[in-house]
């Protein structure tokens, strides 16, 4: 009731050496604090907070409303130590620049009012979470709030000293000289025996002390996750807490110090946090500067110097008797693997970031495109690849039953997973807010599992259906198809391509919807309809005739909704591809349309329409079929990779062999720059829109499959024959890429629509120099 807090901070009675005057105190607060309740007097209740700090901090109670106040400890103190005068001065400067702190109500300096000078805050509800890996929450929410805690600090160190009234703060330049004398002396203090990795790393450290030691950026000193209160149910940070050892210096120390826990010899590596260089390039990104960080080592080396250093002190406290906490004869032993690991990391030369994230910066992904992006991540981790053998082994068993095209109930329990941690329906900017450049690294991260993308709600060809019913539905057919696909209640299929006529060009579309009445009546035959043997399939948009002899070629066809169970519509057969069925994605059919009657009201946007939608059906959703064949690329290569180090032929392991080596190079080109061109072209449809990224969306629709396709090969060369064999995926990945070249229009029709455009531009320059 007290606090919101997953882990409750714990409070106890306030402890005999800390004891104060509770009247004279709420007498000043009564007379002080505005908003203080006055009656009834003696009513002031006082907790302890039991945790942490140096300086004693209490929970105050009276008439229902709550501070927190903290105060110097009794006696004779240690100089620059307990400053709670500073404490309350920092806090007041970032609280009124809209920093989130607790809000500093009152400072006393009267040492007559409770033995020590105090300051009282606001009291904020809120969660702190004590365990680092944060066990009580989900991977994606984890993410999140670490996401939420990165960001933060990023805010601190873009403050500007003068701007915050804060000059003189700290102690001016040479932080970085302080922290490592401070920590030796503080060490040495502690002492019990010789370490000599501590010895070596405090002589390293001052001998490595970074150029740029005269940063003057306000940093906290401490800041970790659990000096954090988050709010009760959103990942945003509500107030960062304990600011005694705040000062000036160099940020990268405040950096170091919260990422430290990913070098620890006990890594925590495994546990569902984003990775080191995730947050590291968040806060880059925050702050605007480069992700090399420069001297990282130098202040990962003093983090580590440091804690080593406070263990040391809390084993020697232990010693005389006055520890703490129970299990402080345990900090003995982590002193020297703390050093150790140090001056390991001491060595490491560069900390740079993911090439996710390179991408991501240099096109500017938005703050919840990160976010997400980091949410999928761990959620594919998580669930996605854990599933992926249980899927195989369920169509493995059902192959020659009809049950093949029903979905595993393992399907159904991942899309309610993913729709309640918001991880729905991305593809559509104006459900998810995500601009194309932050999904296609989405759909990107999806792609590297071929289910995974229906388990978001964000699967082919249902996310062009879905556009199409968003962008030109009317409202009733909006309510009674577009609502159950958004809800994945149920599915769809896209009827275009023809088996009698060659496609490519659609003008060729046989297929006839005639008006009769109150009615259309649609026959024809249709063929490669994606999905329309899932059991869910619940509707086709049709693409068919209707003639108008008074209109262009481009005026002949219309779209039309035709539920599945309608009379007339039959499945005649699954096509399939290289011998696949691909059943995972409800395999592709032959459907015929015989007299099938539809009242007219299921037309969209009108007679002859059809190349209309069509248009605007297709932009972003090539790119993000771009995207995601991407992601499989890089599974690709990740196999390749794997098995040219794991066999050897002629007396060394394959990647040895430089032909292969070179094809690891070959491949990282193709992927890199088929990845920057297809961010580029998202990039283009976010600012221009997609008809004037038109060119670009042909390019990439054909640049992306030619080099994913050259990846799944290298990868098939270097498994030999298990390269093409049921044991790797990589044989269906390239069935499935392989057929990208055609589906959507051939890449000869792409490659002469870009030369058409590219004529057009270069006969404009022309014109203009004219
Ligand atoms: C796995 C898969 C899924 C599909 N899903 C769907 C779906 O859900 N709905 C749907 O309606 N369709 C779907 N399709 C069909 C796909 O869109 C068509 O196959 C494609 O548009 C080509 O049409 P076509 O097969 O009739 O080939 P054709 O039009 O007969 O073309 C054959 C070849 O002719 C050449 N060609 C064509 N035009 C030119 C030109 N201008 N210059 C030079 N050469 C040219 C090209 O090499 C082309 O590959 C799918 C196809 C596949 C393989
Ligand atoms: C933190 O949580 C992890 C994951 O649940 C757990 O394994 C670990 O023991 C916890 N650590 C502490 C100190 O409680
Ligand atoms: C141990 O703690 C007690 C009580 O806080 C204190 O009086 C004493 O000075 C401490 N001893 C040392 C050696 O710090
Ligand atoms: C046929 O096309 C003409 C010219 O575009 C248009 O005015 C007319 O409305 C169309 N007829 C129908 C039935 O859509």
């Amino acid at each position: 009731e007290l606090c919101l807090c997953t882990t409750k901070l714990q409070m106890v009675a306030v402890r005999q050496q800390h004891r104060f005057d509770q009247d004279s105190l709420e007498r000043y607060l009564s007379s002080r604090l505005p908003g203080f309740p006055r009656q009834p007097a003696g009513a002031l209740a006082v907790r302890q907070y039991s945790s942490g700090q140096s300086n004693p901090t209490f929970y105050l109670q009276k008439g229902g409303q709550a501070f927190v106040l903290r105060k110097k400890p009794h006696g004779p103190l240690l100089p620059r130590a307990h400053k709670v005068d500073r404490e309350y001065r920092v806090q007041k400067a970032l609280f009124s620049a809209g920093f989130p702190v607790p809000e500093p109500l009152l400072y006393c300096s009267d040492v007559s009012i409770i033995g020590t000078e105090f300051y009282v805050m606001q009291h904020v509800k809120g969660r702190i979470f004590r365990n680092i890996s944060l066990p009580e929450v989900g991977p994606a929410e984890r993410s999140a709030l670490y996401l939420a805690m990165i960001e933060t600090l990023a805010l601190l160190h873009s403050f500007d000293l003068q701007s915050l009234g804060l000059q003189g703060y700290g102690r001016g330049p040479g932080y970085c000289k302080r922290q490592v004398s401070t920590w030796k002396k503080q060490y040495d203090a502690a002492a019990h025996t010789d370490i000599p990795a501590m010895n070596k790393l405090a002589e390293w450290l001052a001998n490595n002390l970074p150029p740029d030691d005269n940063g003057e950026s306000l940093i906290h000193g401490d800041f970790r996750i659990d000096n954090i209160i988050f709010h009760p149910t959103e990942a945003r940070v509500l107030a960062v807490l304990d600011w005694e050892l705040s000062t000036t210096g160099h940020p990268l120390a405040d950096l170091a110090y919260t990422t430290q826990f990913y070098f620890w010899p006990t890594s925590i590596k495994d546990l569902e946090t984003p990775s080191f260089e995730e947050l590291v390039s968040i806060y880059c990104r925050c702050r605007r500067i480069s992700t090399t960080l420069p001297n990282f080592n130098f202040f990962l080396a003093l983090s580590h110097f440091k804690m080593a250093a406070i263990a040391q002190g809390v084993y020697a406290r232990y010693l005389i008797g006055n520890a703490s906490a129970e299990n402080s004869h345990e900090f003995a032993n982590i002193v020297e693997p703390l050093a150790e690991r140090g001056l390991e990391l001491s060595k490491k030369s560069s900390f740079s970031s993911t090439q996710h994230s390179i991408s991501g910066e240099l096109f500017h992904q938005s703050r919840k495109g990160q976010e997400i992006l980091l949410k999928v991540k761990q959620f594919m981790k998580q669930h996605i690849y854990p599933a992926e053998k249980v899927k195989i082994k369920y169509y493995t068993e059902h192959r020659n039953t009809e049950d093949k095209w029903k979905k595993p109930a393992l399907l159904e329990r991942l899309k309610e997973l993913a729709k309640a941690e918001g991880l729905w329906n991305l593809f559509l900017p104006d459900v998810s807010g995500l601009s194309q450049l932050d999904y296609a690294l989405i759909a990107e991260e999806t792609g590297r599992c071929l289910f995974a993308p229906e388990v978001f709600n964000c699967h082919a060809p249902d996310t062009g259906n879905m556009e199409v019913l968003h962008m030109y539905g009317t409202e009733e057919q909006k309510k009674e198809w577009l609502e159950p696909l958004l809800e994945g209640k149920i599915s769809s299929c896209f009827c275009m391509t023809e088996p009698d006529v060659a496609s490519s060009d659609a003008t060729n579309m046989q297929c006839t919807i005639e008006r009769d009445g109150n009615s259309y009546v649609i026959n024809g035959k249709k063929w490669w309809s994606s999905g329309a043997g899932n059991p869910n399939c619940k509707v086709a948009i049709v693409m068919g005739k209707t003639k108008n002899s008074s209109a262009s070629r481009y005026k002949q066809h219309s779209m039309i909704l035709v539920p599945m169970d309608t009379p007339g519509l039959k499945l005649i057969r699954p096509l399939s591809v290289f011998g696949y069925m691909d059943e995972i994605h409800g395999g592709h059919f032959e459907i015929h349309f015989n007299d099938v009657r539809v009242p007219v009201s299921n037309i969209i946007l009108g007679e002859g329409r059809g190349f209309e939608i069509a248009q605007g059906r297709l932009g972003p959703g090539r790119i993000h079929h771009c995207m995601r064949s991407l992601g499989a690329a890089e599974a690709a290569l990740e196999i390749l990779c794997q098995r040219a180090a794991q066999r050897e032929t002629f007396g060394k392991k394959l990647y040895q062999h430089e032909v292969v080596a070179h094809w690891i190079a070959e491949c990282r080109l193709s992927i890199e720059q088929a990845r920057l061109l297809t961010l580029q072209t998202a990039r283009k449809i976010d600012m221009l829109g997609n008809r004037r990224a038109r060119k670009e969306v042909a390019m990439t629709k054909v640049v992306v499959p030619r080099a994913v396709l050259k990846v799944i090969d290298c990868a098939v060369q270097v498994c030999g024959g298990a390269g093409v064999s049921q044991d790797f995926p990589l044989a269906f990945m390239f069935a499935s890429i392989r057929t990208l070249r055609l589906a959507d229009g051939p890449d000869e029709v792409h490659l002469s629509t870009i030369a058409r455009w590219e004529l057009l531009d270069q006969s404009k320059k022309l014109t203009a120099k004219i």
